[in-house]
């Protein structure tokens, strides 16, 4: 579907979101003919740029991370509809100056009076922004015409804080303007999760209790923090990526079938596997976290987090973070989620892995069976996006001998289709009004209460154990698991 005449404002363009992912995002839309013929850009920033200038900026970031190929034509007619206006987050003649842009390019490239604004800027700003939007009549809708806002993580530091935030947005814009972004849901893997499980009749009647013995879900970084530093120290991989990218992974993996995709009927199905989901304790041994410090990785040696420089010598904030979970249900009774995410690690790989119990007798000679895991049903998100099964297998040979094998779908053999990028995909859907990739505040909010009890714990035990950058993580992330006879899988 191609989005109806509107624009878009970016706050913060001068960040590196804004650089590396917005807006190359928009142009890739443009250059796929999604975006309206009289599609406006504007950008505000405390810079003191012309149109000209901020058109230049747009032009760099497209050309360096663009995915699609660059057309001299597509970016012209793009580049017509690009304004900026100059001024701080405070200062009401610059947003008095944006109402009158907004309303300009109604007139000059037909954008219907609709207009969505991105707010790219630390959260410690989104009340000023807000507040300036609707003091200058910026988010006043008419029946014909719309007004969105797009808000970045993180959302609140926890519930209390997410809950304030929430109740400042929704004094603003009605609920159903409001679209939080968590790019992860508009990744292709993470929605092949849900034709996986309800597309098919294969996997469903083992996805439970009876069958599955836990499921680990992995986002791992092989970067470090480098320049955002400034952003994470007080945030902390937690709040980062759990809170969000790995729990609406986990909602999507442990929810109910929805009564239909229509938004709100996959918010139900994820707010109540929300609301079931438990952090177990006690947490000194079901959860682990750590700090990186120098290290070999992919065969150069890396500086640790305190000698890249940014971050306080005696900062308690985890750049390791793994949990345990359970989910209160009669599907998912006493079946452990085990969340974990980290910078610096062996590799970059995100995986949802559905691990199986093992089979209830093995008629093999025991030596036999040595090398023989349990079953597991990989969903890699990413990169080398596909999904795995891991089962035993008769190794050629006069014995009985059973090793794992694996089974491989990988999408760039499947697919001659290339996929949008998460950004892509989520603009669009911000432009069109369609909000099904985007958790609601309730989601956000039973995110927050499941974390803070491990957050409060860990605020209270000080400093996290070291983990040399390369490796799996802080010792206590293989203690949480090998407490109950299991380990983290080397993806
Ligand atoms: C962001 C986090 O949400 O996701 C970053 O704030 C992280 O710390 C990034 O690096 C990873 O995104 P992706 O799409 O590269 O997995």
């Amino acid at each position: 579907r191609i989005a109806g005449p509107c624009g878009l404002t970016i706050f913060g363009v001068t960040g590196d979101l804004s650089r590396k992912k917005l807006m190359p995002a928009i142009y890739d839309l443009a250059n796929r003919g999604l975006l309206p013929p009289g599609f406006a850009l504007t950008g505000f920033a405390r810079r003191d740029w012309a149109d000209q200038d901020f058109g230049q900026v747009v032009y760099e970031a497209v050309k360096e991370h663009a995915r699609t190929p660059f057309h001299q034509s597509v970016w012209d007619r793009l580049a017509e509809g690009i304004r900026f206006v100059p001024g701080s987050f405070d200062d009401d003649e610059a947003f008095d100056r944006l109402a009158e842009t907004v309303k300009q390019l109604d007139a000059e490239r037909g954008t219907g009076g609709n207009h969505a604004f991105y707010l790219s800027v630390p959260p410690s700003a989104f009340p000023t922004v807000l507040k300036q939007l609707s003091r200058s009549g910026l988010t006043d809708q008419s029946d014909d015409s719309w007004r969105r806002v797009v808000i970045e993580k993180p959302f609140g530091h926890d519930l209390e804080s997410a809950k304030h935030l929430n109740h400042i947005v929704n004094e603003v814009f009605p609920e159903d303007s409001v679209f939080r972004i968590d790019h992860y849901l508009g990744k292709e893997t993470v929605q092949n999760l849900l034709a996986l499980r309800f597309a098919n009749q294969l996997f469903e009647p083992i996805w439970n209790a009876h069958y599955v013995d836990h499921v680990q879900i992995t986002m791992a970084e092989d970067i470090g923090l480098g320049g955002r530093a400034g952003y994470y120290d007080g945030i902390g991989a937690a709040r980062d990526v759990i809170q969000n990218h790995l729990l609406q992974l986990m909602a999507l993996t442990a929810m109910e079938e929805p009564v239909s995709f229509a938004p709100q009927d996959l918010r139900a199905e994820k707010v109540k596997v929300l609301s079931a989901t438990k952090p177990v304790g006690p947490f000194d041994e079901t959860t682990a976290r750590g700090q990186y410090t120098g290290g070999w990785q992919g065969g150069s040696l890396v500086p640790g987090l305190h000698e890249e420089g940014g971050f306080a010598a005696d900062s308690i904030t985890e750049t390791y973070a793994a949990i345990t979970l359970e989910v209160e249900s009669r599907r998912w009774a006493g079946v452990p989620f085990y969340l974990r995410t980290g910078k610096r690690l062996g590799r970059r790989v995100t995986e949802i892995a559905v691990v199986f119990k093992r089979a209830p007798h093995l008629p093999f000679d025991s030596t036999m069976t040595e090398e023989l895991g349990q079953n597991a049903l990989v969903i890699r998100v990413q990169p080398d996006e596909g999904v795995t099964m891991r089962f035993g297998a008769k190794v050629p040979g006069t014995s009985m001998e059973v090793r794992d094998v694996t089974m491989d779908f990988g999408y760039g053999h499947a697919f001659t289709e290339s996929s949008p990028e998460a950004y892509e995909r989520l603009i669009l859907d911000v432009l069109l009004g369609e909000p099904s990739l985007f958790p609601v505040n309730e989601e956000v909010e039973l995110s927050w209460k499941i974390l803070d009890p491990v957050l409060d714990h860990w605020a209270a035990r000080g400093k996290p154990q070291p983990y040399k950058a390369g490796t799996w993580g802080p010792p206590s992330a293989e203690a949480m698991l090998a407490r109950t006879g299991r380990v983290w899988r080397r993806p």
